[in-house]
């Protein structure tokens, strides 16, 4: 085990997300830190995966984002999700959203603002909402006033990516409206693009704005597809941030 590493977070070994050593550097020896010990290249370089979920749909998501910034070598994922704003009346009151959100809490740290000032890169990820992220997403992006003046984000390399349950209930358009917010604070938005053939194949999610899945439709033997691009857009975040932040 290299120095200065180890394993500590309880999220990073639930995924499985190992490097070739079997390590991640830690939480607290982020990039930050490790550029002011003058020590580029012997750490890793992280993109944080933000992402809300009621459901697990756009957690899965996030987990095949997470297995795509990995196969970069020197590049890791610092999995997150916001401050809950739903009453938690309403949470337990659905039965599944109610376990979800047991899984979720546990198993996910809570989103702080430093999480974006230590990361070089942020995913982005959403169930839709009418079109938009989650209230509790737009929570947290409400309280990033103070970075967005100093300037903070700007430059870093962000992407987004979402679930809708239909088809045609604003899959690409949540994507766009996602990142209107990171734009303004300066972020260097990363597309899908048409990079993987997928994204002209699918018959389900999958869109060059960003890799997305649509949760209602019955044929899943279909939705590998929608994963594929999700790790496909996690390399390439990956590799885009490891080049300008490196
Ligand atoms: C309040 C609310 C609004 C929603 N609006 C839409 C919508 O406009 N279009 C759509 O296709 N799905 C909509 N959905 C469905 C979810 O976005 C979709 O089921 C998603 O796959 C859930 O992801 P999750 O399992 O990660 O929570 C909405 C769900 C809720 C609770």
């Amino acid at each position: 085990m290299p120095e200065n590493s180890r394993v500590n977070d309880p999220t990073d070994r639930q995924l499985g997300l190992r490097t070739p050593e079997g390590v991640y550097a830690t939480r607290d020896m982020g990039t930050f830190r490790l550029r002011q010990m003058g020590q580029k290249g012997a750490f890793r370089l992280e993109i944080l995966v933000l992402f809300d979920s009621k459901g697990g749909n756009t957690y899965a998501l996030a987990k095949a984002v997470a297995e795509g910034i990995v196969e970069v070598d020197g590049m890791q994922p610092r999995m997150r999700r916001p401050k809950e704003t739903t009453p938690m009346e309403v949470i337990r009151a659905d039965k599944t959203w109610s376990e979800f959100y047991d899984f979720k809490t546990a198993e996910i740290p809570e989103v702080k603002l430093d999480d974006l000032a230590e990361t070089e890169g942020l995913a982005l990820g959403s169930p839709t909402r009418f079109g938009n992220m989650t209230p509790a997403l737009g929570n947290f992006i409400e309280g990033t006033g103070a970075l967005w003046q100093r300037g903070a984000l700007v430059g870093k390399v962000a992407g987004v990516f979402c679930s809708t349950g239909t088809l045609h209930g604003a899959n690409e358009l949540t994507l766009i409206t996602m990142s209107i917010p990171l734009i303004h604070l300066g972020y260097i938005i990363v597309p899908l693009g048409y990079t993987d053939r997928g994204v002209t194949e699918t018959t389900r999610g999958g869109t060059p704005y960003g890799p997305t899945s649509v949760s209602g439709l019955p044929d899943e033997s279909a939705a590998d597809v929608e994963l594929r691009l999700c790790r496909v857009f996690g390399k390439r975040l990956a590799e885009i941030t490891k080049k300008l932040r490196s």
